[in-house]
């Protein structure tokens, strides 16, 4: 069988509320994203995916939808996304958009009708009780809300204001078939799907990830929209098991998932994302070889360190001090990889995490609510906000650092929320511009994996399991055969290579001559083919 374009393919994350604004309002929008292809075009990208731009009050920057086949004024018009689909197609892009089916706005029409009635025809599209159970929204506090007017509780994993669907309805189903069918009839090519691991969910048995209806209706909706069609789905699945995540890619239910066992390993086990401690290297290299060996030709792996709910890597695994190397290394280490790439606007100039001085200046709904739950819980500012610092959500959502120019170049207005003031030595024109910056970096090692079928077929084989601090791996496939190396170590390192016939691919520092016994830089990285 041919292999699938996807595979080959490198995916680029649009989060459009903070990419580009075209209008002096200070949001990102469609017409802004057009005026950037070029942009990715260069980079070597040949997919977008674009965070949600469906009407929305935004209480979740999108992820609380109130009409799913609108397009929010603040992003533009369905003109615009039109346009934008027809010329992402002329320049060879294609475009997949997010998919957020697990919930809806309470603005959305079926949630206003259901909650004006216990009998209204809608009400079943939610999900009710009389009394809540245990069970806690992601981003802090409980998963139940009382509605006065029709006297039940509501469940919503997310904000309040994100009520969960009822997929168990089958009309409601229906309905979400429709709508995905109609944007795939538009020409869109494909879809990420939102926490789509929580629709088969039995809220009353306490199953919510990969609940007893997950594989029926992931089913469904395969026969009835993806079937028979050429386009490319990932699931953003966060509390799916890897074992899981390969059977869901080998049946083909959807192309891959977004899967997150190496995602928590700076935080303190089983005490959430705010209770921070340092990346064991080691586990992290452990979770990818597991991955790497249980997908090898079964399943099929997403490759991602950054999205827009995760801080900026070269902040949460990097060094500023070694920025563009560590950025450098962290693409080496996970772009050299099994899977499908994917970038987040941004980190292909490595752009860093963000300290806000004042609350006032966050904007993200999980940050603000666990400001004020750690506060009740009595913790003190200090430590609250070295959690912010590393891990809020805002992190990664400040605007595109385009230029030196006013707002980086973002706005002409005043930003929807403040811009890095890095922006000045850390923007895309500067970086571009220079031949070792980190784009040119990304931009060579995405061209090696598509000249190379090792990338996207090779075995894998983990090197130096112990190593605190290098990150080193093979992969073989037919006659190829290469070593990626990505040191973690803000030191010198001494490192043997007992093989061969060396020639480097790719370095990211050229003064480091490759040879059997060597010294290597701070966050070196390179890629060698072993045997000509
Ligand atoms: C996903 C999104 C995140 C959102 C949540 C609820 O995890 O990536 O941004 O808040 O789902 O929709
Ligand atoms: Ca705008």
């Amino acid at each position: 069988m041919a292999l699938k374009w996807w595979k080959k393919a490198v995916v680029y994350q649009i989060y459009p509320l903070s990419f580009q604004d075209s209008n002096g309002d200070g949001i990102g929008d469609l017409k802004g994203i057009i005026s950037r292809l070029d942009y990715l075009k260069n980079l070597g990208v040949d997919v977008i995916w674009l965070s949600p731009v469906y009407q929305s009050p935004m209480d979740d920057n999108g992820y609380d939808i109130s009409d799913y086949l609108s397009i929010d004024p603040i992003f533009g018009t369905m003109d615009d996304m039109k346009d934008l689909i027809k010329v992402a197609h002329e320049k060879g892009l294609k475009l997949i958009m997010d998919l957020v089916v697990n919930h809806t706005s309470d603005e959305h029409i079926w949630f206003k009708e259901a909650r004006s009635s216990q009998d209204n025809r809608y009400r079943d599209y939610y999900i009710w009780k009389d009394e809540p159970t245990p069970i806690g929204s992601v981003f802090g506090g409980p998963a139940w809300t009382y509605d006065e007017t029709s006297k039940q509780y509501y469940f919503h994993l997310f904000s309040k204001r994100q009520p969960d669907l009822n997929w168990k309805n089958k009309e409601l189903r229906q309905h979400i078939y429709q709508i995905v069918n109609t944007w795939l009839d538009m020409g869109i090519d494909g879809f990420r799907l939102d926490v789509i691991d929580l629709i088969g969910k039995d809220v009353d048995r306490f199953q919510l990830s990969d609940g007893p209806y997950l594989y029926p209706f992931l089913q469904e909706l395969y026969d009835t929209c993806f079937k028979d069609r050429d386009i490319m789905t990932v699931g953003e699945m966060p509390g799916l098991s890897i074992e899981r995540a390969r059977d869901i890619t080998e049946k083909g239910l959807l192309d891959m998932v977004f899967q997150f066992a190496h995602v928590g390993l700076d935080e303190m086990p089983g005490q959430g994302k705010w209770a921070l401690k340092p990346l064991d290297l080691v586990e992290f290299k452990k979770v990818f070889t597991r991955l790497q060996h249980l997908m090898y030709q079964k399943g099929w792996n997403s490759l991602f360190l950054s999205n827009h709910d995760q801080p900026r890597v070269v902040s949460r695994y990097g060094s500023l001090e070694y920025r563009k190397e560590s950025a450098k290394m962290l693409a080496t280490v996970l772009y050299g990889m099994q899977g499908t790439p994917y970038v987040y606007q941004g980190e292909e100039i490595g752009m860093t995490g963000i300290r806000f001085s004042s609350m006032d200046q966050y904007r993200d709904i999980e940050t603000k609510q666990i400001y004020q739950i750690l506060k009740n819980e009595g913790l003190t500012e200090e430590s609250i906000m070295a959690s912010i610092y590393a891990k809020s959500r805002d992190n990664s959502r400040t605007p595109f650092q385009w230029d030196q120019t006013k707002h980086a170049g973002f706005t002409q207005g005043n930003p929807w929320i403040d811009v890095n003031p890095n922006y000045l030595e850390i923007n895309a024109q500067h970086d571009v511009q220079d031949s070792h910056g980190v784009f040119q970096y990304y931009k060579d090692l995405f061209a090696l994996r598509k000249k190379l079928d090792v990338f996207t077929e090779g075995d894998f084989r983990l090197l130096h399991q112990e190593d605190q601090e290098l990150f080193m791996y093979e992969r073989h496939h037919e006659d190829q055969h290469v070593l990626v190396i990505g040191s973690f170590a803000n030191r010198e390192r001494n490192i043997t290579l007992p093989y061969q016939n060396m020639s480097l691919l790719i370095s990211n520092d050229h003064a480091v001559e490759i040879k059997p016994e060597m010294k290597i830089p701070p966050y070196f990285a390179c890629i060698i083919r072993i045997g000509g």
